[in-house]
């Protein structure tokens, strides 16, 4: 085997999202040395297929928004899970964020009086769901290109360094639980390159490919989480998957809330506006989970649209034409494209799919990964982004929020390093055995001349999550998914690798990115099966009801053969006396 290629660095940051992005700006614009490492181009990152918008109680709009109101909102969408000091950071650092995101140069839309413009949707309110809330800020239905676009732009001024086309393996940490640093393949040129590190920031998104059908980009295989698992570290709530209620029929491709947000409504076979059965008050623009379950009930108890009656109709053919052209063009085009629909003619054939993830790698306000229940930060560790798991979302998260986690947490783990890492700091030198465990396990699946094709286990186990593991869940659904899983996981030792260079190698990478997809569908559906309630986006019918003495608690999992869960307490109390804590209900809208 080759030798590393041995780098040094304050800090180095792995993925180049929204979040990477804000963080490594901001590292670098505080005078820190610092690399973002990517395994695609930056502007091909994920953030760039977010829609509808980046929330922020601007008031834009003058309905008397305030980012209390944005605070109350996340709590209830989250099914109280989310952790309220955290949640009152974002929301009240949200107006400064998207104000700093303008002044960085986001081309957002614009009203009249050319203020930042803001649209309604899922969830947003003003006093507490008396009315509906306009707070998310949009540059049409483009948000997170026109953001990572700026971000990408703005790290180069700041003379950030980019390490693009190159795949993390495994964090490199030393016989305390120190986080060291990390080790990368590049995949041009087949080099195993050391990053040593003061810190290192995992900002590599959701994993939302082990489902089947998704919104998420081929590139969402949640690598950052895979390494913590590996590090012997847990990850937190990873039971809470989001289903966005409309992904186009057949594709699954993102039409954004904003449709519903600008007046869109759904529509069952009977030419029902059913969302009046399921929320009276917030209609169409419930929250998330909400929808998804009402369309899931719609399709199972007969109601669905289309040949085989298993979708919904979205309605934006009353909307005017110019009002399409301006703020929705993007979904305008790809429902020509992916479902072959004039929307100013034709209702889209929509249903709920797989679009992000509220759980994932534990960490503070600060970015801190935590080790533990006793929430202890590992040195030399953060997570930011879709990655983590702050809990800012809880049980479920609401539409334009993850946006803003990406810029206020990745903007945080930027001022928390600052504080931590003394300048001059010296790098303990790498140990001779760093990487070893990482490079045999790389070797392994290089030399593989097994039977089974990557894509054969990784359709496998996709069909799997989404047949056991997805809007409605039970017992005995997850069991046999785990049953099936275990057998799927065991078929990756009969792997078939049949390109063995170092450069470009995509079966091998694949191969890794699956191995990274099975640790997490395992997490994931254990965790489903140990919480026995219904809470946000986790609804078991064998367990219907929250159940708050038992369950109000955030799930810990550590990787083995049977997947080791713990409880810790969630966070009921804000950071400050700004705001007061929201006290438990029940969740209507
Ligand atoms: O519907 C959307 O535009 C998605 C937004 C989000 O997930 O935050």
């Amino acid at each position: 085997m080759q030798e590393f290629i041995d780098h040094t660095y304050d800090v180095v940051v792995v993925g180049a999202g929204g979040a990477g992005l804000r963080a490594t700006l901001g590292m670098s614009a505080a005078g820190l040395k610092t690399a973002c490492i990517s395994k695609v181009f930056p502007t091909r990152s994920h953030t760039v297929a977010a829609q509808g918008g980046i929330s922020a109680a601007l008031n834009n709009m003058g309905d008397g928004d305030d980012w209390r109101h944005h605070f109350y909102d996340t709590i209830k969408g989250s099914d109280w899970l989310g952790d309220q000091d955290a949640i009152e950071y974002m929301c009240k650092n949200a107006v400064a964020a998207v104000v700093e995101l303008e002044h960085l140069g986001v081309p957002f839309s614009r009203t009249k009086d050319k203020k930042i413009y803001q649209r309604s949707f899922g969830g947003h309110t003003i006093n507490k769901g008396a009315s509906m809330a306009k707070r998310a800020c949009a540059a049409a239905d483009r948000t997170g290109h026109a953001i990572l676009h700026t971000l990408y732009q703005q790290s180069l001024k700041h003379q950030s360094e980019f390490f693009i086309e190159y795949f993390v393996l495994d964090l490199i940490m030393d016989e305390n639980g120190h986080c060291r640093g990390v080790i990368a393949w590049c995949l041009d040129d087949g080099r195993l390159h050391r990053f040593s590190a003061h810190i290192v920031v995992l900002a590599t998104g959701g994993y939302g490919r082990c489902y089947f059908s998704c919104t998420s980009a081929h590139i969402c295989t949640g690598d950052g989480n895979a390494m913590i698992l590996r590090a012997g570290l847990p990850l937190q709530d990873m039971e809470f998957i989001q289903f966005h209620p409309t992904g186009i029929y057949g594709s699954g491709c993102l039409i954004t809330e904003g449709a519903r947000g600008e007046g869109g409504y759904l529509v069952n076979s009977e030419g029902e506006r059913f969302m009046e059965r399921y929320a009276p008050h917030a209609k169409d623009l419930a929250s998330r989970d909400v929808v998804s379950r009402a369309v899931t009930i719609e399709i199972l108890e007969g109601r669905g649209t289309g040949p085989k009656k298993d979708c919904v109709d979205l309605h934006l053919e009353h909307l005017d034409p110019a009002l399409i052209r301006e703020r929705l063009p993007g979904i305008a085009e790809t429902a020509k494209i992916f479902a072959k629909v004039d929307v100013t003619k034709d209702p889209i054939p929509v249903l709920p799919t797989v679009h992000y993830n509220m759980g994932g790698i534990p960490t503070n306000y600060h970015g801190e990964v935590l080790s533990g229940k006793e929430e202890i930060p590992v040195p030399g560790l953060m997570a930011i982004g879709e990655a983590a798991c702050v809990s800012v979302h809880g049980a479920n998260r609401l539409g334009t929020n993850s946006l803003l986690d990406l810029i206020v947490f990745g903007r945080a783990a930027a001022i928390q390093a600052k504080e931590l890492i003394a300048p001059n700091t010296p790098h303990k030198p790498f140990r001779q055995s760093d990487g070893e465990k990482t490079i045999e396990r790389f070797e392994k699946f290089r030399h593989a001349k097994g039977t089974r094709k990557t894509s054969e286990i990784r359709l496998e186990m996709q069909t799997i999550m989404q047949n056991h593991c997805a809007v409605f869940r039970n017992h005995e659904l997850l069991s046999a998914g785990i049953e099936k899983l275990k057998e799927t996981m065991k078929t990756l030792e009969d792997v078939q690798i049949n390109d063995r260079s170092l450069i470009w190698n995509t079966d091998l990478l694949e191969t890794l990115e699956l191995e990274n997809l099975l640790q997490q569908s395992w997490i994931t559906i254990h965790s489903a099966l140990s919480r026995t309630e219904s809470r946000g986006a986790h609804a078991r019918d064998d367990y219907p009801e929250r159940n708050d003495e038992q369950w109000l608690q955030h799930t810990l999992a550590w990787l083995s053969d049977t997947v080791r869960t713990e409880g810790r307490p969630v966070h009921l109390q804000p950071l400050t006396n700004e705001v007061e804590a929201i006290p438990l209900a029940k969740r209507v809208y």
